[in-house]
This record gives structure tokens, C-alpha cells and sequence, in this order.
């Protein structure tokens, strides 16, 4: 891992940038009247305004640093030569951007990889702690433009919302917590989804799903919800949303104390991790 290199806090200046660029893109189509095509199922959708805020955030990154690399959902991947490479979804939370609900995102997350092409490849590995498989994200945002709340945070110095610093829940009471899920899109994932969260709905306080899983680990952060899980992210859906988590004291991880990633995602402040691991455990959550 490199232990010197590109400084991160230019690096998120430069991601903000790009995030915010973004969402006045995404804002300027209030109609929502959107050409739409579909990716792994029919409900798994990709807009034209995906493709052309991606296309934004790519040109903006690679115009100031054009040795980077990228991994980007709608398909801007490129090995990069700099030892740094961008991780993007230019809409995490594309069906609500659909609808008109304001819980969407723009998530970018900054990783420092190691030099040589192995490191640099343009797959999106699993999401570590701290790292997507490929690196480790030092920086990252999540910028809602519905609101204009943005998320940062650079690792080892804390995480903010519109420069305010946020620190998660100290519930630790597990019938008393609020926890966000998420659901893929495949209809036999939901099914296991679902008897998951029949099991776990009758031991907590209440369950929200609010469509963005960047959001969700931005509402962890700032002590909005009392935990999160989810199985089936990407490393564009979880890279920033997990620094900006992790920063603001949560552990983020999956089951056993493996590293968080497709196969589950779960986030919660320490007082609660324990519990909800716990109970989540038994059930299989990272199984289909
Ligand atoms: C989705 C959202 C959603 C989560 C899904 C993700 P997308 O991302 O984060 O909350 O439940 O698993 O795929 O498709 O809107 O970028």
C-alpha cells in the first residue's frame, strides 16, 4: 500500500467538484421524463441522465488528472498509470431519481492503488475495509442534489456533512434501533431478502429502506439510523458511503469480521454492531 503519494484532502476537493457538477445535472431534468433501459432485471434500471452525469464525472476527474485510473458503474473503467483510481455511481438510488424522490446520490470515492497493472485492473473486486479489492479509498463523498447535503470524508480525519462533523448513534439497545436495509433486484434475492427481514423486523425498533445504499451509510454516519445491512453492493454502491461510515466511528464490515462487500454489508455504531451481527448471523444474510 503506498504510504506516500497524491495528497487525498486535493483529491476530494477534486471529487466534490465533480459530485457537485453532477447533481446540477441531475437537478436540471425536473420532468424525469427519461429514456430508460434496463440492466440485470427488468426493475434494474439505468437512465440516459446515469450515463451522462458518469460522463461528466469522468471528463472532469481525467481532465485534471488523466494518469488515473477509473472504475465507474454505467462502464467508464480504465487501468490508470498514477496510483490513484476513481470509484463512481453517478446515481445511487436511480428508481427514486426516477420517481422524483429526493434519496439519491452521487458517490465518489478516491482509492490508492499500487503500482503496476495487476493493481490497477478495471474489475470491480470485492469492497474491503477500505478498499474495493483493488486499493484503499482515502477519500470519498456522497452528494445528494435533491437536498444539497454532501457527505465527505478523508481517512483518519473524521466525516462531515456540509463541513459539520458527524458521529454515529450510541444506541446499543437492539429493540430500540433503527436499521436501514436495501434489496437487490433479482427476484429470488428478494425472497431470501425477505425472510430476513421477517425475522429481523420483530426485534428492532423499526426497519427503513430508503433506496440508496450511499445514503444509508451516510444516515449511519450521521447517527440518523442506528445500523445498516444489505447484500448484493458494488464498490461504486458502498466505496464513499463506507469511509464516510467508518470516519464517523461505525464499523463497517461483514459477517465474522470479514470485509464488507457483495456478499453483505453491515454498519452500525460499536455499541450496536455486536447485536445486529448477532441476530443477522443465524439468518444467512449472505446467502441467496
Ligand atoms: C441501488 C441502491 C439501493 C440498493 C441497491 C443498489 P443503484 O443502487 O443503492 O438502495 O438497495 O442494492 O443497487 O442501482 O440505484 O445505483
Amino acid at each position: 500500500m503506498p504510504s506516500s503519494g497524491p495528497d487525498p484532502r486535493g483529491l476530494l476537493d477534486l471529487a466534490v467538484a465533480a459530485a457537485h457538477a453532477a447533481g446540477r445535472l441531475l437537478e436540471a431534468r425536473p420532468d424525469r421524463a427519461l429514456t430508460v433501459d434496463t440492466k440485470s432485471t427488468a426493475t434494474d434500471v439505468v437512465t440516459e441522465m446515469d450515463t451522462a452525469a458518469e460522463r461528466l464525472i469522468v471528463e472532469t476527474l481525467l481532465t485534471a488528472r488523466p494518469d488515473d485510473g477509473m472504475l465507474g458503474e454505467e462502464g467508464g473503467r480504465r487501468p490508470g498509470r498514477s496510483g490513484v483510481r476513481w470509484v463512481v455511481d453517478p446515481i445511487d438510488g436511480t428508481v427514486n431519481y426516477l420517481y422524483g424522490i429526493p434519496q439519491y446520490a452521487v458517490s465518489i470515492a478516491v482509492e490508492l492503488v499500487s503500482p503496476g497493472p495487476a493493481a490497477q485492473h478495471t474489475g470491480a473486486g470485492h469492497t474491503g475495509a477500505g478498499h474495493t479489492g483493488a486499493g484503499e479509498v482515502v477519500a470519498g463523498v456522497v452528494h445528494q442534489p435533491a437536498t444539497g447535503a454532501t457527505y465527505t470524508a478523508v481517512r483518519g480525519e473524521g466525516a462531515f456533512r456540509d463541513g459539520r462533523r458527524l458521529s454515529v448513534s450510541g444506541q446499543g439497545d437492539l429493540g430500540q434501533a433503527l436499521v436501514a436495509t436495501g434489496f437487490g433486484y433479482a427476484a429470488g434475492r428478494r425472497a431470501r431478502q425477505a425472510e430476513v427481514l421477517r425475522a429481523v423486523l420483530p426485534r428492532v425498533r423499526d426497519i427503513r429502506r430508503f433506496g440508496s445504499a450511499a445514503l444509508d451509510l451516510c444516515l449511519v454516519a450521521s447517527g440518523q439510523v442506528d445500523g445498516y445491512y444489505e447484500r448484493g453492493l458494488q464498490p461504486w454502491d458502498l466505496a464513499a458511503g463506507a469511509l464516510v461510515a467508518r470516519e464517523a466511528g461505525a464499523r463497517v464490515e461483514g459477517l465474522h469480521g470479514g470485509p464488507p462487500g457483495e456478499r453483505l454489508v453491515l454498519a452500525a455504531g460499536p455499541a450496536l454492531f455486536a447485536a445486529l451481527h448477532d441476530l443477522l448471523a443465524p439468518l444467512g444474510p449472505d446467502r441467496d
